[in-house]
């Protein structure tokens, strides 16, 4: 049987390489582990050696000690890979398909996944609805930054690329329809982007640069990207946005700037709750700033889509309320501007086949917007770091030398 290198989180700031087992069609225990889920049969499963495996800002809360992630826990949710073994009850897919495999888990049997609400799956996590890969508090399903993970649910999950010669050539694309493509494209979506919208993102992380991206994608016609990193900005307008540099002026004023106009139709809020202030408040963290700003500057009856995670705990909070993740949220301005609000984890499985056309038939260039670079599996402590610090990259990880340009 082979060996399996995998990623795991240390202590905060600190991820290493280790050795894991091969993974069987059984979960079987380890950090982070649901003991409600030790044992449980996966006959509905395959297993995957990895072609590709980012990393992803959410990956980073963790690594930052801002969550109550255990030390051991094996990260990576975002998955591309090689069917090398398939469960007895695995009907539809085979040995040797290349999938994408969407970073939330879901059932496809109960009544939210019946719903498309694949994010929140009631059967997967035994501690609450809604799971996902290498991650905590979601069920203890082991994380993909590894040689070979099992998917459960395979032949519901995974998105077969219908060429496996032209999955491999566009792998640095395709990788990113596990999570930030469809996640970036559901907060333009939830905030009602089409054709001729003025939109803000804010963030200008991989996540806000696949929602900027997927803005242009859905029609709008100025897409402008937040953040207070300067070399993220570039990287927004190096494919036609515009750019707000948050910790100058005042958003409403740079809108007004670049728009004629304070307000935009849309607000995607692809931060979260490690948000920093505004203007001369940008040293410190104000987990509100992005939603209170957004609904300042989202006009009235327009929605705001929140890809960005909010938690229900964190240890690194600076006050007593953020501990818990209650926010100081400014709810009366939305209230009386008539927004909707969508949160939550993006349901993939909407989103990832429409999304791989576009890539296939080259409407979007996806990997070249978030600026994609692949790295050796055993290289991921560096990728991390440099993640941490505000590269303006998103890493892919190359377990097993799929990615032959890397
Ligand atoms: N809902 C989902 O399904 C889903 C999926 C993937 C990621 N996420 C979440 O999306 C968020 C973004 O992910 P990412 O990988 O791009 O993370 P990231 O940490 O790389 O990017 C966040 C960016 O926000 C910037 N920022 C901080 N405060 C800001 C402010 N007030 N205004 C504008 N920009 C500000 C940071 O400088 C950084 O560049 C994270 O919270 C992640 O957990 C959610
Ligand atoms: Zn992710
Ligand atoms: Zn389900």
């Amino acid at each position: 049987m082979p060996g399996n290198k995998a990623v795991a989180y240390r202590e905060p700031g600190v991820v290493e390489v280790v050795d894991i087992d091969y993974p069987t069609l059984e979960l079987r225990d380890g950090p982070g582990v649901n003991p409600a889920n030790v044992g449980r049969k996966v006959p509905h499963g395959v297993i995957l050696r990895t072609v590709s495996t980012n990393i992803c800002g959410s990956d980073q809360h963790m690594v930052r000690g801002r969550t109550t992630a255990p030390s051991g826990l094996i990260l990576g949710h975002e998955i591309t890979g090689e069917i090398v073994e398939k469960g007895p009850d695995v009907e539809f897919l085979d040995v040797g398909d290349i999938v994408s495999v969407p970073f939330n888990i879901a059932c496809g049997r109960c009544r939210n996944c019946k719903e498309r609400k694949t994010g929140i799956c009631l059967n997967v996590n035994p501690d609450r609805p809604g799971s996902a890969y290498g991650y905590v508090d979601m069920g203890g399903w082991v994380g993909g930054q590894a040689e070979y993970v099992l998917v459960p649910y395979a032949d519901f999950n995974a998105l077969k690329f219908p060429d496996r010669d032209q999955a491999l050539e566009k792998i640095l694309d395709l990788t990113m329809l596990s999570d930030i493509f469809p996640t970036g494209f559901h907060g333009c979506v939830s905030a009602g982007v089409g054709v001729g919208s003025t939109v803000y993102v804010a963030g200008a992380g991989p996540v806000g640069l696949a929602a900027a991206a997927s803005a242009q994608l859905l029609g709008a016609a100025v897409v402008i990207v937040g953040d207070l990193n300067k070399e993220r900005l570039e990287q927004a307008r190096s494919f036609g946005c515009e750019a707000v540099d948050v910790s100058a002026a005042p958003i409403p004023e740079q809108l007004e700037h670049i728009l004629g106009e304070r307000e935009v139709d849309c607000g995607v809020d692809a931060v979260g709750f490690e948000a920093r202030g505004h203007g001369s408040e940008s040293a410190t963290e104000q987990p509100a700033a992005v939603l209170n700003s957004l609904m300042e500057i989202t006009r009235a009856g327009g929605s705001l889509g929140i890809p960005g995670l909010y938690v229900t705990g964190d240890p690194g909070a600076a006050t007593e309320a953020g501990k818990i993740g209650s926010l100081s949220l400014r709810l009366g301005l939305g209230w009386a501007k008539s927004h909707a609000f969508t949160t939550g984890q993006c349901p993939v499985m909407k989103y990832h086949r429409g999304l791989m056309n576009a890539i296939l038939h080259d409407k979007v260039q996806i990997a070249q917007a978030v600026n994609a670079k692949a790295i050796p599996l055993t290289e991921a402590p560096t990728g991390y770091q440099e993640f941490d610090e505000g590269a303006a990259t998103k890493f892919v990880l190359n377990p097993n030398d799929y990615i032959r340009a890397a």
